[in-house]
């Protein structure tokens, strides 16, 4: 019989990448999102997808009976200056749903729960590259309660033996990003070469991130959702596994390696840096490979490459 999985956030960038990447290895994929950020035209053909919130009291009902193997739970408000200026509807969108979700799990006998959490925010300000048991000092609203968030899983997983997986992403990019959002600054100097316009960076530009391709964060997920785990002692960090590259690019360097993609040149305007805003960022992803076998396949380059031919190719 086929293995079932529920992709929450499966019309959003990631989400729809990891429901692409559950269908091709043969998974039954079944999504639900509220369509608040996600879009109907990144559902996946093959996957059952419903319109629902994660936080309503019918996406508990369908947990508790989906008979779903796996939840891989990516809906979240994933705006850090959004979780900054409304820190409840941040912790709304990405604790109380949780919550709702793990009740159901826990009500339907779900053996394993992916959750998606974040690399960069809940080590905050401190000397990378970060492993998974490194200090934490969430850099925002939306830090606690991605960490915080992982506190859960984890207490599901000692109470009732629900398997926890906590995916710490680094900086992802690649196709059906949103350049609209304050995130994902590939899709939006993207979009801007695409139109000739000049690109923003906020500070001197030598603040460093460690961008990963999406369909490398979606290999992840499956593999994440089939591995034999190893015995965990229940703390957060025995369920975390960083998900990056390992290497520091700074946003100026990627400025210019987009416009070599893009063919194009444009000017490149500065503002003053943004609050909670890291200067570095780069995960240890020694972890990964251990316990997932997974590495980062796609590297930068490559990965620019398409991405950029995707914004290309969308209406402007
Ligand atoms: N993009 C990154 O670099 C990055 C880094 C670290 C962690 N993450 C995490 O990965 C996950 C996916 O992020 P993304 O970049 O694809 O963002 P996204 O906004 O494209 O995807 C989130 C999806 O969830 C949906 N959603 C939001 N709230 C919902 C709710 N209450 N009920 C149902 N659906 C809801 C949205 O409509 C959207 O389709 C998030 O959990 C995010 O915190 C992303």
């Amino acid at each position: 019989m086929k293995r079932r999985v529920l992709v929450t956030g499966g019309a959003g960038f990631i989400g729809s990448h990891v429901a692409d990447a559950f269908l091709a290895a043969g998974w039954d994929v079944a999504i639900i999102d509220n369509l608040s950020r996600g879009r109907p035209k990144h559902v996946p053909r093959g996957a059952d997808f419903r319109q629902l919130d994660a936080g309503a009291p019918e996406a508990r009902e369908l947990v508790a009976r989906g008979r779903f193997d796996v939840i891989a739970h990516l809906a979240a408000q994933v705006v850090v200056p959004v979780s900054v200026a409304d820190p409840l509807l941040d912790a709304e969108e990405n604790l109380l749903a949780l919550i709702n979700l793990l009740e159901g799990a826990r009500d339907g006998g779900v053996r394993r729960f992916v959750f998606s959490s974040s690399g960069g925010v809940i080590y905050g300000e401190r000397p990378p590259p970060h492993v998974e048991t490194a200090p934490k000092l969430p850099a925002s609203q939306y830090g606690v309660s991605k960490l915080a968030g992982e506190y859960y899983v984890a207490c599901y997983q000692r109470l009732y033996g629900i398997e926890a997986v906590c995916l710490r992403y680094s900086n992802v990019y690649g196709p059906r990003q949103d350049p609209h959002g304050e995130a994902g600054v590939v899709a939006i100097f993207g979009q801007r070469l695409r139109d000739g316009r000049p690109i923003t960076i906020f500070g001197d530009g030598t603040q460093t991130r460690d961008y990963v391709y999406v369909a490398d964060v979606a290999r992840a997920n499956v593999l994440a959702a089939g591995a034999v785990l190893p015995v965990a002692d229940g703390s957060p960090d025995a369920t975390a596994i960083n998900i990056g590259t390992g290497l520091q690019t700074t946003v100026s360097a990627l400025g210019e390696r987009m416009m070599d993609v893009a063919g194009v040149r444009v000017a490149v305007e500065h503002e003053p840096p943004r609050k909670g805003e890291l200067s570095a960022n780069a995960l240890v992803i020694a972890k990964a490979q251990v316990v997932l076998g997974w590495r980062p396949e796609v590297e930068l380059p490559e990965g620019l490459h398409a991405t950029y031919a995707w914004i290309a190719g969308e209406p402007a």
